[in-house]
């Protein structure tokens, strides 16, 4: 499996236009993954795509899926993801029953497996089972839409998860989601993120590509920099 080298940067199609969705995952080629933000109007009060729409995308992409779902019961919809083929599958600690049955399950199934945590979500929790995920994703932003502002009260929650998946010796990735842009990406590389979704940074852009190597040099210089 190509596992793609960090910095990543994935942007986020809930800022592309759905009726336009094959020509805009072609403007992403250069891009890591195509993150896929699945929203049931439940866990957060905004709604976009199942796995009907999921399939067709993972279809059509020219690059691996970042799938994060934003819904209630992940224990019982989560898989369904990783059966379509997605290459990563993050789902809410908040909203999991079984946060670690689940991640070894998506795993069995050959996809990576990412766990969420909103803002307010602490993250000591998760220092015991960094084993047990490919990628952690620390919300930058409330859940539920693009185009919000990054929140970086959220940094020295992932300056310590960066500090504690170092000492022990972890190589699960870091990911941050919500208000990413040429002027947020350095303080969250240097927080230790190495991995991040970007939607209104990139499709908002008047060359999407250029975009995407913006962005993705900016985090490459802020961590090589901390
Ligand atoms: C928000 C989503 C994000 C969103 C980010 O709940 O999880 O992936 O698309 O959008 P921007 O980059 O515009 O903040
Ligand atoms: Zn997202």
């Amino acid at each position: 499996m190509d596992l793609r080298r960090a910095p990543r940067i994935n942007p986020s199609i809930l800022a592309a236009d759905f009726v336009n969705m094959q020509r805009d995952l072609a403007k992403i080629a250069t891009a890591d993954f195509a993150h896929v933000d699945v929203m049931d109007n439940h866990f957060v009060p905004n709604l976009t795509f199942g796995t009907q729409m999921v399939e067709r995308i993972q279809a059509t992409s020219p690059i691996p899926l970042d799938v994060h779902l934003m819904i209630t019961d992940p224990d019982r919809w989560a898989p369904a993801y990783a059966e379509l083929g997605a290459a990563s599958v993050t789902f809410h600690l908040e909203a999991a029953a079984d946060p670690i049955s689940l991640a070894r399950r998506l795993r069995d199934m050959g996809t990576r497996a990412g766990i969420a945590i909103k803002p307010g979500t602490p993250a000591e929790g998760l220092y015991d089972v960094l084993d047990e995920f490919d990628q952690i994703l620390v919300m930058t932003v409330e859940p539920g839409f693009g185009g919000q502002g990054f929140m970086p009260e959220t940094m020295p929650k992932l300056r310590s998860l960066a500090d504690e998946a170092r000492r022990r010796g972890s190589n699960v990735w870091l990911q941050v989601d919500g208000g990413i842009s040429d002027s947020t990406i350095e303080l969250a590389a240097a927080s230790g993120a190495d991995t991040f979704v970007a939607g209104s940074a990139v499709y908002g852009a008047d060359d999407v590509e250029a975009a995407v190597t913006r962005l993705r040099d900016a985090a490459r210089a802020a961590s090589l920099e901390s």
